[in-house]
């Protein structure tokens, strides 16, 4: 059916998206509030330019290819995604010039990289674990600051297990510490890969992500934040479930649940975390320990914690009141799962709106019932998190309805649309209410048209 006010909307919206992203005077108050010390104006800036000029997949929509929506390759579903091409691989000659030029740096604060278009350059396995993974193993992939250095060396300590990091480069002054800090303990060369990125824009956490991922050595992945503890043998009795594996390859995203002392004191020793559900049911009860960022509740209830509190030893249950905030941590197999989305910079948003693409392209939340982590508490920059939020916060409803068309007409197109692996995209994107009013024909499985310009 021609639709002038499906024209007319998406035009709108894509008018507001780039308003919103390249406007700075409109968003000059949280870019600015987000500056820190070591982090002129100007770099900000131009930090958020790079990530939305990189060339490959972050292609927001423009009023000129509005009727050309993004269209995930042909082929089946889970042959969509392709490998991540934006990230440029040196060869190990090149790694040593690069070391060289990183080195011979004038201004060892400057950005390592002034090209805003050209792609993200990343120094793989810039240290390697000692230890070949297990094939089989369960890799946890994170990103790492300086001041999160022994965090992460406890959770290598803790983990037994091979750890994909991403690290942003900062300065070649930093180097010398990244490797004291990787020679520190022994568990961290046994088991930790450590990815430079070496032209990063601050806080880009979401392409941080996509490099651990990228590169990991195991098909199955934890995508966690190094400041949580794992306080249950997760990956051994995923290993030993079938019906955990059988999940797994059915493209279920497995929730590690996640928690939170309420005393910030308590948080900080995890030599006397709970060890066991057993252990963790009585500060349940007691409110010693609640869901994590209890605060902002829509991040993780969905876990349902008094179910998980319920469930039967070796439950595993599907999360029912999915919400576009959840943010849980999970595990899946990475291969074509998509990848989280680069345009977000900084907090608020970035892992939900990587986790809502999973979802929309049909995986979905399984809750591990016996298992759970533990928050390791540290204080918050909060006003910079604050601004961020702000700003992430605006961005993410757009990037709801993009996403949302982005996966409806490749199923309609697919004519997929209907089966299992859709329901997730039509219960989520019934609820965006343009996409409910203008294309409910998409979402009864009928392809787009506009004005006869789109096949
Ligand atoms: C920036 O990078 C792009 C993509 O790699 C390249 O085509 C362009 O020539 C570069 N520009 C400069 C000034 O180096
Ligand atoms: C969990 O069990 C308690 C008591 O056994 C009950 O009061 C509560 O409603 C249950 N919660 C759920 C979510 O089943
Ligand atoms: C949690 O699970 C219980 C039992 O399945 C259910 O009755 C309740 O509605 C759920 N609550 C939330 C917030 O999901």
């Amino acid at each position: 059916m021609a639709r002038p006010n499906t024209l007319f909307t998406l035009v709108a919206v894509a008018v507001f998206v780039l308003y919103l992203l390249h406007n700075p005077s409109r968003t000059s108050t949280p870019i600015t509030a987000i500056v820190e010390p070591q982090q002129p104006e100007a770099q900000v800036q131009s930090a958020i330019h790079h990530v939305l000029t990189l060339p490959h997949h972050l292609h927001t929509y423009s009023s000129d290819d509005v009727l050309d929506l993004p269209s995930l390759p042909s082929g089946p579903h889970n042959a969509a995604f392709s490998p991540p091409t934006w990230y440029q691989e040196l060869s190990t000659e090149s790694i040593e010039q690069a070391i060289a030029s990183l080195l011979a740096m004038d201004n060892p604060d400057a950005p390592s990289n002034k090209n805003n278009s050209a792609p993200i350059q990343v120094l793989p396995f810039y240290y390697r674990a000692a230890r070949s993974p297990d094939p089989s193993a369960i890799t946890i992939t994170t990103l790492v600051t300086p001041s999160r250095y022994p965090v992460l060396s406890r959770l290598a300590s803790h983990y037994n297990g091979p750890i994909s990091v991403a690290v942003p480069f900062q300065s070649p002054l930093s180097l010398p510490s990244l490797h004291e800090f990787y020679t520190s303990n022994p568990a961290i060369v046994e088991h930790v890969d450590i990815h430079l990125i070496l032209n990063s824009p601050p806080r880009a956490f979401n392409t941080w992500r996509n490099v651990a991922r990228a590169f990991a050595r195991t098909d199955t992945i934890l995508m966690l934040d190094v400041d949580f503890y794992p306080c249950t043998p997760f990956a051994q009795r995923i290993q030993g479930s079938q019906i955990a594996l059988n999940l797994l390859e059915n493209n279920a995203m497995l929730v590690l649940p996640a928690f939170e002392y309420a005393s910030i004191d308590a948080g900080k020793y995890t030599s006397l975390f709970p060890v066991a559900k057993r252990d963790l049911l009585p500060l349940l009860e007691n409110g010693e320990i609640g869901q994590f960022h209890g605060a902002w509740r829509p991040g993780h209830a969905a876990t349902n914690y008094s179910r998980f509190a319920n469930a039967t030893s070796g439950e595993i249950y599907k999360v029912k009141d999915y919400h576009p905030s959840y943010e849980p941590y999970v595990i899946f197999q990475r291969e074509n799962a998509p990848w989280c989305d680069e345009r977000f910079i900084g907090y608020g948003a970035n892992k939900a709106a990587c986790l809502f693409e999973m979802y929309i392209s049909g995986r979905s939340f399984y809750v591990l019932a016996d298992d759970f982590m533990i928050h390791q508490s540290h204080q918050y920059l909060e006003s910079t998190r604050k601004a961020e939020r702000q700003l992430n916060k605006k961005l993410y409803p757009s990037f709801r309805e993009e996403i949302c068309l982005k996966y409806l007409k490749h199923y309609v197109e697919s004519a997929i649309m209907g089966s299992q692996i859709t329901h997730n995209a039509r219960n989520e994107c019934m609820k965006i209410a343009k996409i409910r009013k203008k294309f409910p024909m998409m979402l009864a499985g009928k392809r787009l048209q506009v004005n006869g310009m789109m096949p």
